[in-house]
């Protein structure tokens, strides 16, 4: 596994489990405890998630020591703005049984952010948290952000997949010191991604999966990863990235791919941005 340094010095494993959609409460405490025991040491979940608890069960149960281990979790809108920010994180944290945080993130760029960036700067120098973050945050959402406030996001976590490679936002990221954190490597197999016949040739003279590569490709443009399986096997073999190379011609084809085109949604899209205003988890 190779760590990263974030724009504060803090160090974090570059390959994270992601528990989006692990629903069920059983399936996420084991599928946490399977990622730990097989060498993942970085969790990332989310309050909108509703599995912070799980999570916190899981890393109680694995044994490993909680400084050894990464944990982001993330501010929904329902709790934008400087007072709803600190109550809710409260929560995260109560929920997840911990007493400091390694990454807070902004899940979306809606809403009063820049209450709640002030709350988690000041979270931040209580020593509550050891990184603040944002996600699916564009360049002119990112620079508001920064241009306004004292602390410069360490990551921007956003989709980036073979058919949505986001080279610009990930450039602009870098350019501001921001680390970008890929959601949804695999496009949860949309697309037929685990079909694709480049992907297939490129694994086969590594003896790697579809799932691999696509993570080496991400580990390789200096990007972070968080890959999410609910079955031991693949939780073991997407983690096993760290000992190939892909060469530059393999990463030329894998940039052909790219279509430039959301597998999921366009964050700046108004009716979405009005839907998601609406949704509120009971946390
Ligand atoms: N900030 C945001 O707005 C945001 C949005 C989405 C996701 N995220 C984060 O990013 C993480 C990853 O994204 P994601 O969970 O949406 O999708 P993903 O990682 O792109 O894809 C997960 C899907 O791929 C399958 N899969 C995993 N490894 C595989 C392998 N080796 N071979 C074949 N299939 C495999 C999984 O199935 P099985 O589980 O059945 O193996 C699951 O259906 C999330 O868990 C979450 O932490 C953040």
């Amino acid at each position: 596994m190779t760590n990263v340094t974030l724009n504060n010095g803090i160090s974090m494993p570059q390959l994270g489990f992601g528990v989006y959609q692990i629903e069920n409460s059983d399936e996420a405490v084991n599928s946490v405890k399977a990622a730990l025991a097989n060498g993942y040491r970085h969790i990332d979940t989310a309050a909108a998630y509703m599995n912070e608890r799980e999570v916190g069960q899981a890393i109680k149960a694995s044994g490993v020591p909680r400084e050894e281990i990464f944990v982001t979790t993330k501010l929904w809108v329902q709790d934008v703005g400087y007072e709803n920010t600190k109550k809710a994180f409260e929560k995260s944290l109560q929920r997840l049984d911990l007493d400091y945080i390694d990454l807070y993130l902004i899940h979306q760029p809606y809403g009063d952010v820049h209450g709640s960036w002030k709350a988690m700067e000041e979270l931040y120098k209580d020593g509550k948290i050891k990184a603040i973050g944002v996600s699916n945050f564009s360049e002119d959402r990112l620079m508001d952000l920064i241009a306004f406030n004292e602390i410069t996001p360490a990551v921007n976590q956003i989709e980036v997949n073979v058919f949505h490679q986001r080279d610009d936002l990930d450039q602009f990221n870098k350019s501001q010191g921001v680390y970008t954190e890929a959601w949804a490597p695999f496009a949860e197999g949309r697309n037929n991604l685990f079909e694709n016949e480049v992907l297939i040739e490129i694994g086969e003279k590594y003896n790697k999966s579809v799932a691999q590569v696509i993570s080496r490709w991400l580990v390789q443009r200096d990007i972070i990863v968080l890959a999410k399986s609910v079955k031991e096997e693949r939780i073991r073999q997407n983690i096993d990235v760290f000992d190939f190379e892909l060469t530059d011609e393999d990463m030329k084809r894998i940039t052909d791919l790219n279509t430039d085109q959301s597998q999921f949604f366009d964050h700046k899209d108004p009716e979405r941005i009005k839907n998601i205003s609406n949704v509120k988890f009971d946390i």
